[in-house]
């Protein structure tokens, strides 16, 4: 294990210093843009004003033929637009993949000063983030970059998962980690072919009653392990957790209940596939106006944060203040970027 001093040492002589804490923004969304297509390139000035983050994707769902148009579609995109506030991001193809040195040596080359994070796909353990911590401080120093590219790692295999808590601490440059329900399907065997949400024969069942009625049943959230591992491993490295892909576009409601179960257990946000899905984002990972009111009474009720007090019939000590605060804080976040969040909050 690196010594807690050399942590914190840049790893190339002339990269930047690696941040202490990480930078704080809303990211409620991550867009994904398929940048081999001039079309949607074109549109991708308009679309970073409605959403938190835009991502150029090179991976998975790029064609073989195309990952080489999509790499230079980003660079073009990354030069030609003022992103302001909004997240630039790249998914490059994973390490052991023929694509993967160019999209980093590239992009980094190119647009190293505006890409705020570099998502890498398929992380197995924290020598991934190691060898591209490495690489991107060299390239950082020789292209001048004066501020450094975070890395976001994709939870998508069963080793991963394994070493989930390794790959979180791995290097001061983790901005977070996003769930990748389809390749950890596979990579687990699961049977199921969709793309995140739930299964219909993922469910609990009750007991059969005396008189052979019918026997109620639920579906139950596959992904429960998953995510409140995460969420664990990330908390505990000052990190963020997301949600990644929802794959049944037409089903909005499902979507958003996957969204929703995330936000809940403790995530900051979850990818957009589709315009449609960026709605749903942004309603489901800012915080609820109601329960932000009530999370302002506690705090109001409680100002130095300890004691308790009944509100609503309902006990507040020390740890719902906590509580109280994380909603306040989220809000307030939210509120700065959204004009309409900080109207219903009273902001
Ligand atoms: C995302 O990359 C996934 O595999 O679900
Ligand atoms: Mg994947």
């Amino acid at each position: 294990m690196k010594s807690p001093r050399k942590f914190f040492e840049p790893l190339a002589i002339g990269a930047p210093q690696p941040l202490r804490e990480p930078p704080v923004r809303v990211e409620r969304m991550i867009h994904f843009v398929p940048t081999h297509l001039e079309k949607v390139r074109a549109k991708a000035g308009d679309m970073a004003r409605t959403v938190d983050v835009i991502l150029g994707n090179l991976e998975d769902a790029i064609p073989a033929d195309a990952k080489e148009a999509a790499r230079k579609g980003f660079i073009e995109m990354g030069q030609k637009f003022d992103f302001g506030s909004t997240g630039l991001w790249t998914r490059i193809n994973c390490l052991n993949s023929p694509w993967a040195l160019d999209d980093i040596t590239e992009i980094v080359g190119t647009i190293g000063d505006k890409l705020d994070v570099m998502m890498l796909p398929k992380v197995e353990g924290p020598w991934d983030i190691h060898y591209l911590d490495q690489l991107l401080a060299q390239l950082e120093a020789r292209h001048n970059v004066r501020k450094p590219i975070q890395i976001h790692a994709i939870l998508e295999t069963a080793e991963g998962v394994k070493n989930v808590e390794q790959i979180a601490l791995a290097s001061p440059r983790m901005h977070g980690m996003s769930l990748g329900p389809a390749d950890l399907a596979a990579s687990r065997a699961m049977k199921t072919t969709r793309v995140g949400g739930g299964h219909p024969d993922y469910k609990v069942i009750s007991d059969p009653t005396a008189d052979g009625g019918p026997r109620t049943s639920a579906q139950q959230d596959l992904w429960h392990y998953t995510i409140a591992k995460m969420v664990d491993a990330c908390m505990s490295a000052g990190i963020k957790a997301f949600y990644g892909p929802f794959g049944d576009i037409a089903d909005e409601a499902a979507c958003e209940a996957q969204f929703r179960n995330a936000f809940l257990m403790g995530c900051a946000g979850a990818w957009s596939l589709h315009p449609s899905q960026v709605a749903i984002a942004k309603r489901v990972f800012s915080p609820d106006p109601k329960e932000v009111a009530f999370a302002r009474r506690i705090l109001e009720a409680m100002p130095n944060g300890s004691g308790v007090v009944m509100i609503d019939g309902k006990m507040q000590d020390d740890a719902t203040w906590k509580q109280a605060k994380v909603m306040i804080d989220l809000a307030r976040q939210v509120a700065a970027k959204d004009a309409e969040f900080a109207a219903a909050y009273g902001f």
